[in-house]
């Protein structure tokens, strides 16, 4: 069984997935991370055009243990590197190749096994996984998800100002959902889950529901 989770940044999709993974006991599969992967790699690479041609030369692992989705490098671990926000403020441009995203939909399928998986990203619903049993598609409004992107990097150490958030927020949708190659949007047989009113728990609360009745129907 396959359930997706779509949506925009900040719309709390990857920390409800995880979440319910831990709940529900479920493989959880982060796409937004191995686009990340990539681009810390390409940045490795000293933004060498000819790094998208070895693409299938790409050596790269994950593994998803402990509530943490771990991403390797050539062996070399890179799973804080992918968070940071020399990464976030490019990945949406290496995403938009349609040769990364081969790539990445070619390593998610094979990904997949025979147990529950719960994956979150832009076009999974859509591109990926048109097959999947559930999707989910999570949005709330710029500003809310501007607020709770800062609030996150606050608490995580990090120094952050909501007016540049936001922008950032703002030119990374513009990008997800116009570019070519498999835009952000909601696919025709997704739920729509609006998370602007609702709490981290209610999010996760909803879903887990969603997917029990799914489960009771198959
Ligand atoms: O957590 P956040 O929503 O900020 O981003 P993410 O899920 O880690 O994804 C990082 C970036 O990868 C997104 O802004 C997209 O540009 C790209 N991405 C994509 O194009 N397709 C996916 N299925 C997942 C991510």
């Amino acid at each position: 069984m396959i359930i997706v989770i779509d949506g925009p940044a900040g719309s709390g999709k990857s920390s409800t997935a995880r979440q319910v993974a831990n709940l529900l006991r479920l493989q959880y599969l982060d796409s937004g991370a191995l686009y990340r992967a990539v681009t810390v790699a390409w940045l490795k690479s000293g933004k060498e055009m000819s790094f998208f041609e070895k693409l299938n030369h790409l050596n790269l692992t994950f593994r998803y243990e402990n509530g943490l989705f771990r991403v390797w490098i050539d062996s070399i671990e890179v799973t804080n590197q992918i968070r940071t926000e020399a990464i976030s403020s490019i990945v949406s441009v290496v995403a938009s190749r349609p040769d990364v995203r081969a790539l990445v939909n070619q390593i998610m399928h094979k990904a997949i096994s025979e147990s529950v998986c719960i994956a979150d990203g832009r076009d999974l619903g859509t591109a990926v996984f048109p097959e999947a049993d559930l999707k989910i598609y999570m949005d709330a409004s710029p500003t809310v998800r501007a607020k709770r992107r800062t609030r996150e990097l606050i608490e995580s150490g990090d120094e952050a100002d909501y007016q540049d958030v936001l922008d950032k927020i703002l030119q990374r949708d513009e990008l997800d959902s116009g570019r070519d190659a498999d835009p952000l949007r909601m696919a025709e047989d997704a739920i729509l889950v609006k998370t602007d009113k609702l709490t981290f728990d209610q999010q996760v609360e909803l879903i887990c529901q969603l997917i029990q009745e799914k489960q009771k129907q198959q």
